[in-house]
């Protein structure tokens, strides 16, 4: 994806003492890179503040982590915001995150017409609060026609539900006749996934220092590389980023074989 040399320097201008862009390799950056945001109660309770004020902090994260990405020239940039198992939380915290998503999407339209973004969600929409849905709709409807990078949000996502779908949907066209099951292969399932348009990661990035994927993209995931942040998630910004991505172009993907592609 296309990139604007001139913006990207004056974005990383200095370094943060520990890491440059000179660092970075500009021909190997990653086309997908997606995040699970994790940390922002313990950032939160670290200051004697409620975990909504993680969350809030949070937003300016990702709103960094956006930029960030645009000025890196990604394709993709996804997030994990919110997952099938967290309506487990008290409901207080459920109908915080619920506004915040609607309440920050509003907010933010600008940015994305400014830089070009188009949104895109994943997961169960169906099953927020309408506020939320019909946020998302509308932010669905004004960023559709950018054709810049794509940022796509994860949200009442969880893996083994998306599988779940996807194998009732498969299970629905044999019983109709349309798909025999020796036709079946991995485009088959990759089609009938929330992600069937996106290209699999090429970098995971997982905030907090936790060494789980927490039900995320299990199937897209097989070959992507993993980068675990000790940053709570309202500390990650454009720097650790970098950090990241620099760690990346170090590894030698091999997808099975013996030789880097
Ligand atoms: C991540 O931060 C945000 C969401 C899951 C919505 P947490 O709320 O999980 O913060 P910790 O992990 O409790 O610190
Ligand atoms: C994963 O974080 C989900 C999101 C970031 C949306 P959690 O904080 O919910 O995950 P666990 O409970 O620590 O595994
Ligand atoms: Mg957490």
């Amino acid at each position: 994806m296309h990139f604007d040399p001139e913006k990207l320097r004056s974005y990383f201008a200095g370094g943060d003492g520990e890491v440059t862009l000179g660092d970075l390799d500009l021909e190997r950056i990653p086309s997908h890179v997606t995040i699970i945001m994790d940390g922002n109660g313990r950032w939160a309770k670290a200051r004697g503040l409620e975990r909504s004020a993680g969350h809030v902090a949070g937003v300016d994260s990702l709103r960094e982590a956006v930029t960030t990405s645009v000025r890196l020239g990604l394709d993709v940039l996804s997030a994990y915001a919110f997952s099938t198992e967290n309506w487990r939380r008290p409901q207080r915290e459920v109908d915080l995150l619920m506004h915040l998503f609607a309440t920050t999407l509003v907010k933010e339209l600008p940015l994305f017409r400014q830089e070009n973004v188009r949104l895109r969600f994943f997961g169960d929409l169906t099953a927020l609060p309408k506020d939320t849905y019909d946020v998302f709709r509308q932010g669905l409807e004004e960023t559709r026609n950018n054709d810049g990078m794509t940022f796509a949000l994860a949200v009442n996502y969880g893996s083994r539900a998306e599988l779940v779908r996807a194998v009732r949907s498969l299970a629905e066209d044999v019983r109709a006749g349309q798909v025999l099951p020796q036709d079946i292969d991995e485009d088959a399932v990759s089609r009938r996934l929330y992600t069937r348009d996106l290209p699999d990661p090429d970098l995971l990035i997982r905030t907090s220092g936790e060494l789980r994927l927490s039900n995320y993209l299990l199937w897209q995931l097989a070959y992507t590389e993993l980068y675990v942040s000790e940053h709570l998630w309202p500390d990650f910004d454009r720097w650790e980023f970098l950090r990241a991505i620099c760690s990346y172009q170090k590894r030698d993907r091999r997808f099975g074989g013996v030789v880097a592609k």
